[in-house]
């Protein structure tokens, strides 16, 4: 007989008037970041901040190629930025926000699986979870975490059995 599986993820989603003074600070330096994409091809413009355990927070947009592959998501480009630049420095939260070119609102973008698996490294090296609050239309904000993003997620635990 099978066994079945359920594994519950959780998500809460705010208001952003309801966010404490440093995650507003985060989401506002995400949106700020929409401007500084290059998304000539998409006009997806994406904008990430990442909130160090010091209050450092480092932020990256998204980055696109004209061989289309080689360009990276805006999560990508500010976690691998942290990694690089403060190596030692727990990631506490990241703020990501969309909006294509043009439009009025912003729209989530709940971050490829790519960025999920980039994003879920850094939270098994830390070994604390990594807070993620997602702009949604109308400025409320989904909060979750990377491995509630990522169940069944392959980490280094995986590689040594
Ligand atoms: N993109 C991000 O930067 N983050 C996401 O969560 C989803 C997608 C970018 C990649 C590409 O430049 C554009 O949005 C359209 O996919």
């Amino acid at each position: 007989m099978a066994k079945k599986i359920i594994q519950q993820i959780q998500a809460e989603v705010f208001d952003y008037s309801e966010l404490n003074s440093n995650e507003k600070a985060l989401v506002d330096e995400a949106k700020g970041m929409l401007d500084q994409a290059y998304a000539p091809y998409s006009k997806f413009h994406v904008g990430a901040a990442v909130l160090l355990e010091s209050g450092v927070i480092v932020k990256g947009s998204n980055q696109e190629n004209a061989a289309y592959p080689s360009g990276l998501c805006a999560e990508r480009v500010a976690i691998f930025s942290a990694g690089s630049n403060y190596p030692k420095a727990d990631i506490k939260k990241i703020a990501i926000v969309a909006k294509p070119l043009g439009a009025n609102d912003f729209v989530m973008a709940s971050s490829c699986g790519n960025c999920r698996q980039a994003m879920m490294e850094y939270e098994s090296k830390q070994k604390k979870p990594i807070q993620l609050l997602f702009v949604q239309p109308n400025d409320k904000i989904l909060k979750t975490t990377v491995g509630d993003l990522l169940p069944f997620g392959f980490d280094s635990k995986s590689l040594n059995g």
